[in-house]
Parts: structure tokens; C-alpha cells; sequence
């Protein structure tokens, strides 16, 4: 029986020529994955500018090729990101797509998770994109890639729950990576859901909500036994399902009871939710989206925390929002 090649889409931008690690490059056509390049040739500025001039915007590669490029990818990021060379939207590409190699490779490897310098340089570099790119959101854009989803949305979850901390409150700077952290692998307890629960196309059944429902605990008691999060990343984890009302799970607490930073990452994470759907699309624009989060699920969220949401995300430059 041969095994499957597995694929993974890397945004073409977020790839810096001559020094990319020599793995073998392929582009897809008609839903075919074609071999652009093979191993033993560096992926040149001229084979940059081609892929490029024809509109390609991801080229895949072997999903065992991913630990160095992933390794590769995060040595570079803070050397990238603060070159001249890179105008802001390539910047945005680059570091997007290097948090979601980190939050595949932790997800797909639980045990990495106690590599909390890796985790906090990742967020670090986040960080020192978000705050120098005042439009930082909306030049950020998508890896339309179904099996991505849960990836994605952790990183456009971090991204929004850093913004909203840095809009409304002045956290320290080691507050900040708590925070970032914590909303990086808010959803990490997912791990122990069922894939058959996590892919259903259709309604879940009362049951399979139940299975579901369990993931911020689990998750929460997985990261605990680690080790290494801090208190703030262990809360943002288990508690970003509670709500204002005490409607949320696991623990039924009011508004009174559930901590900021857990508040503010169940925003930006319902938030995220309702603006793109599973397959990376925009789905709801953002005012429609926080107005039905302020009437809809009137009680669920404070109406400061959606003032600060509204305050980043309903601007005219980030008509284009697509986190
Ligand atoms: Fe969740």
C-alpha cells in the first residue's frame, strides 16, 4: 500500500528566495499537485518573480518537509520583519504563515508545547508586527485550506486578542505574551475531539456538542500538567467559553467571575467565527458582524469589550478585513 502524499500550502509571499530550505516545491493545477521544483535547486528570486508575474499565490510542499521549514521560517521571522526590504503586506504574509506551521506542529505534537521560549519568541514577532502595522489586520490574509481551519482561526484569534488588549488596556509586555499565548492555543484541547466531530459537515447531535464542549477543560488540564503556561494563558485556555449571562461551559461563570483576558478572547474568538467560515471565506463583514454580536447575543459579552472591537475592526481601512 503506498502512503498518501500529504500537501501543505505555503503562502508564496511568505517564502524568501536562495535561503529557503532545498525541499522540493509544488504548485497545484486543475487539482493536481505538480512538481515545480525539486530538491537540489534553490527556489531562485527569478522562480519567485515567475510563479508570481502568474498569479500563484500558494506553491505546496511534502508535509514531511514541514519541521525544517518550519524551523527555518521562525529563525528568519524577526530578521524579516524588521528588513527593508519587505513592505508591510509581505511582512504580514510571512509572519502569518510561520504562526500557523506553529500551531499545526503544536497541535500535530502536544509535547512541544512545553518549548514555551519557541511559543514566546512566535508571539513575540507577532506582536512586533501587530504594533508597527497600524492596518496590520487587514493586510493579513487567508490560507484557503479547509484541514487549515482550526490554525487559522487560532492565529486570527491571537492576532485580534492581542489588538483589543493593546486598544483598551497598557499590559506590561510580558503580560502581553501570557496573553498572546494563552489565545494561541486557546483551542488546543480540540486535540482530543474526535475528527469525525470536528469535520461534520452537518448539525452535531446533542451528544457530539457534549464531546465538544469538553475541549476547553481538556485542554486546560493538558497545559496545566506541562508544566510551563503561566496562570493567564492556563485561564484565557479554559475559560474563553464563558459568557457575560453564565450561559458558557465549562464552569457557568458571570461577568463578575470571568477574568478580562478570558473575556476578550471569547470575543475575538466568536468574532473570528462569524467573519470566515471553514474554508478560509468571508462570510459576514465585520459591522454586521458586531452588531449582531451586541444584539443577537445581547448578555453574552461586554458591551465595552464590543466597543473596543468595534473601535478596531469597523474602520474604513479595514474594509477589507478578512481575520
Ligand atoms: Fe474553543
Amino acid at each position: 500500500m503506498t502512503v498518501k502524499e500529504v500537501f501543505v500550502p505555503i503562502s508564496l509571499e511568505s517564502i524568501e528566495p536562495v535561503v529557503f530550505p532545498d525541499v522540493a516545491l509544488y504548485i497545484k493545477t486543475g487539482g493536481n499537485y505538480v512538481l515545480y521544483k525539486s530538491s537540489g535547486r534553490d527556489f531562485s528570486y527569478r522562480d519567485h518573480e515567475r510563479l508570481s508575474k502568474n498569479g500563484v499565490e500558494f506553491v505546496f510542499v511534502s508535509k514531511s518537509d514541514m519541521d525544517v521549514i518550519t524551523s527555518h521560517m521562525e529563525a528568519s521571522a524577526e530578521r524579516l520583519l524588521t528588513s527593508d526590504l519587505l513592505n508591510a503586506k509581505a511582512k504580514g504574509k510571512m509572519i502569518y504563515q510561520t504562526s500557523i506551521n506553529f500551531v499545526d506542529d503544536i497541535f500535530n505534537n502536544p509535547d512541544k508545547t512545553t518549548d514555551l521560549k519557541r511559543t514566546k519568541r512566535l508571539i513575540e514577532n507577532l506582536m512586533l508586527y501587530l504594533s508597527n502595522y497600524p492596518d496590520a489586520i487587514s493586510s493579513l490574509e487567508t490560507v484557503i485550506s479547509h484541514n487549515y481551519h482550526t490554525f487559522v482561526h487560532s492565529l486570527q484569534v491571537a492576532s485580534l486578542t492581542l489588538m483589543m488588549h493593546s486598544e483598551a488596556y497598557s499590559l506590561s509586555r510580558d503580560e502581553m505574551l501570557d496573553v498572546g499565548t494563552g489565545a494561541i492555543l486557546h483551542d488546543f484541547g480540540k486535540i482530543f475531539v474526535p475528527q469525525e466531530i470536528l469535520n461534520k459537515s452537518g448539525r452535531l447531535n446533542e451528544a457530539e456538542i457534549e464531546v465538544l464542549k469538553r475541549h476547553p477543560e481538556d485542554g486546560y488540564v493538558y497545559l496545566q500538567n506541562k508544566g510551563v503556561l503561566s496562570p493567564v494563558a492556563l485561564t484565557i485556555v479554559r475559560l474563553h467559553h464563558e459568557r457575560c449571562n453564565a450561559s458558557g461551559y465549562p464552569l457557568g461563570l458571570d461577568s463578575r467571575e470571568i477574568p478580562r483576558s478570558a473575556q476578550i478572547t471569547g470575543v475575538a474568538d466568536v468574532y473570528c467565527t462569524l467573519t470566515t467560515d471553514n474554508h478560509g471565506n468571508k462570510t459576514m463583514p465585520p459591522h454586521i458582524a458586531v452588531q449582531l454580536m451586541r444584539h443577537q447575543m445581547r448578555e453574552l459579552f461586554s458591551p465595552l469589550l464590543l466597543d473596543t472591537l468595534e473601535k478596531l475592526v469597523c474602520t474604513e481601512d479595514v474594509q477589507q478585513f478578512i481575520l
